[in-house]
Order: C-alpha cells, then sequence, then structure tokens
C-alpha cells in the first residue's frame, strides 16, 4: 500500500518594514530562497492592509485582512519575525499587526523566533518589545533560532537576496530550527 507524503511543514514569514527597500524583507527573501527541501515559507504580504486595531473589531466576522493573517498564522508551523526598531521599540504597523493576534489562539504555543537585521549594537529595543508582546500572545519564542544578522547592503543582488553563504546557510539553519519545534516532540 503507497503512502501519502507528509505536507512540508510550513513557516511564515513576517516583515515588520512596509520599505520597498527594506533590509529586514530582503532577510526573509534570503531565509525563502535558501530554505531547505523539507520546509516551505509562505512570506506575509498584507501588513499594509490591516485596519487599525481596534477591540470592538476583533469579532466574528472579522475584518478580511485580520481573518487572513489568522489564516495565515493557523496553517504555519512556525513563525519567523525580522522587523526593524523604530524610536527604541517596533514599527506602529507591526505591532498594530501583533495586536491583531491578541484576541485570536493561533499564535498560541506557536514556535516563534525573529532575525535581527540591523547593525552591531542596534536594534535590541526591538528585540526586547517582541519578547514582551509575544510572551503576552502565548507564542513559544525558540532562542535557539533568534539571530542577529546584520545586512550588508553589498551582498545584496538584484533578486533582492543575500549572496553571502555563511547567511544563507545560517537562515537555512534557522527555518529547521523552527521547523522541528513545529513537528513538537516525536512519539
Ligand atoms: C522613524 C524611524 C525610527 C528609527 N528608530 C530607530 C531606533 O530607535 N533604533 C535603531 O536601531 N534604528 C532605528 N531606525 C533605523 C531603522 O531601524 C533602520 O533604518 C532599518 O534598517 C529599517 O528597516 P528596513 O530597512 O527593513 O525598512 C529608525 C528608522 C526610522 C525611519
Amino acid at each position: 500500500m503507497s503512502t501519502l507524503p507528509l505536507p512540508l511543514p510550513v513557516i511564515l514569514l513576517l516583515s515588520g518594514s512596509l520599505r520597498a527597500a527594506s533590509s529586514n524583507e530582503t532577510v526573509l527573501r534570503t531565509a525563502r530562497a535558501a530554505a531547505p527541501a523539507h520546509v516551505r515559507t509562505v512570506l506575509y504580504e498584507g501588513l499594509a492592509d490591516l485596519p487599525h486595531f481596534n477591540p470592538d473589531d476583533d469579532a466574528e466576522p472579522l475584518p478580511g485582512p485580520v481573518a487572513g493573517l489568522r489564516a495565515a498564522i493557523a496553517e504555519a508551523a512556525a513563525v519567523l519575525i525580522c522587523t526593524p526598531e523604530y524610536a527604541g521599540t517596533l514599527p506602529g504597523s507591526f505591532k498594530n499587526l501583533l495586536d491583531w493576534t491578541v484576541g485570536g489562539t493561533e499564535i498560541c504555543d506557536k514556535p516563534v523566533a525573529w532575525v535581527n537585521a540591523a547593525a552591531p549594537g542596534r536594534g535590541e529595543g526591538a528585540e526586547a518589545t517582541l519578547r514582551t508582546v509575544l510572551g503576552y500572545t502565548g507564542a513559544d519564542i525558540r532562542d535557539e533560532a533568534c539571530a542577529r544578522i546584520p545586512v550588508d547592503r553589498r551582498t545584496v543582488a538584484a533578486d533582492g537576496t543575500i549572496t553571502d553563504e555563511a547567511v544563507r546557510t545560517r537562515l537555512a539553519r534557522i527555518l529547521t530550527l523552527l521547523a522541528d519545534a513545529g513537528r513538537g516532540p516525536s512519539a
């Protein structure tokens, strides 16, 4: 009897930047390009479409973009975040995204990690805020998969990905760690 192949674990890639030439999205595009064969990545592209969070609207039927966000998180085995720091904390638009996750259960217990793409010594306020906010959502923060990978614009190719093999290898490793965490303890 033939057995169907197991579906690949999906890692949802969340960028906290709306900037067209975003270095954070560059990291996530590179992760997508460098993903190992046993992982499927989905780059979330709905950040700009999310309405401002209002608890009155956090009820069925949810606004379409919010339902889309929650479905994307629900379908993912794990989440990888890459966000800039603005004024010592997260960009308001990305904090808005995280606020929309609080009222749902999708991110609760979900393995989540982040990559800090800022220059050395920078971006620590964003990391601290991520830890606080994700703590409130009940996400399973995977420290072993969190990393600092400063983006050197000279290594970004025309396709918008980082060519440095060491960076690509690290990102592939992060995706593997998240996929393993998303699979849970083996029986
Ligand atoms: C309004 C604003 C505030 C910023 N505040 C900080 C900050 O507090 N700390 C920091 O390290 N960088 C800060 N930056 C720099 C950004 O984090 C940096 O430019 C980052 O590369 C932007 O990410 P992106 O390229 O993905 O858009 C700020 C940038 C802007 C536009």
